[in-house]
């Protein structure tokens, strides 16, 4: 189902993530992919990785990558606010679920790529929660044969409902279905 949308954003409930992680976690067993682990990007990785692994029942490891910058602009780059020794360690030789919650430019995607392919995993596959259709500045590495997405959604900003301060004001608006939330803010 089509997330709510309003004044050009779109709104998502927990509920819905659920569900669409729940169709993800089927799609990736009917794939034959059985991943050894899940590495989530923090921080918008984080809910949804834990959420496939109510279903795929692997370990999580995280690491943490921002391309925002502390002005909550974009940055030149991609710059790394965490990456564990222990995530290196444990890559080489596994096949690796890299979880984030939306692919936009793909550039944080690629940047997180490149850097789990150096510790040579058998195979890194991806799901995101939604990609955005649109022009990519980042690309997915040739070594990268799957990639999982949630749902396809117009370039138009996403509210997450971890976002949210009011989470009664987001829920209400994120409202699966309902034409009342189809309104200008
Ligand atoms: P990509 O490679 O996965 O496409 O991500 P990109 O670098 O383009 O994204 C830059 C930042 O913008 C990321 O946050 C991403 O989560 C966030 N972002 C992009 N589009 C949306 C959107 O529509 N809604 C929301 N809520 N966030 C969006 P980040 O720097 O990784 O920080 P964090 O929020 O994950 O901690
Ligand atoms: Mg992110």
């Amino acid at each position: 189902m089509a997330p709510a949308e309003i004044d050009q954003k779109y709104f998502l409930s927990y509920q819905t993530i659920h569900r669409t992680v729940r169709a993800m976690a089927e799609a990736v067993a009917s794939s034959g992919f059985d991943p050894d682990l899940i590495v989530a990007i923090g921080t918008g990785g984080f809910i949804p990785a834990r959420i496939l692994k109510t279903f795929l029942k692997k370990p999580i490891l995280t690491v943490g990558i921002s391309y925002y910058g502390a002005d909550n602009k974009p940055a030149k780059t991609p710059h790394t606010i965490q990456w564990i020794d222990e995530v290196e360690q444990k890559l080489q030789g596994r096949k690796v679920l890299l979880v984030d919650e939306v692919d936009d430019s793909r550039v944080t995607l690629e940047y997180c790529l490149r850097e789990l392919l150096r510790h040579r995993p058998a195979e890194i596959a991806v799901a995101v929660l939604h990609n955005k259709r649109k022009e990519k500045r980042g690309c997915i590495p040739d070594e990268v044969h799957r990639y999982f997405v949630g749902e396809e959604l117009e370039d138009r900003w996403i509210c997450y409902p971890w976002d949210a301060v009011d989470i009664a004001a987001h829920q209400a608006l994120a409202r699966e279905g309902d034409p009342a939330t189809f309104r200008p803010c």
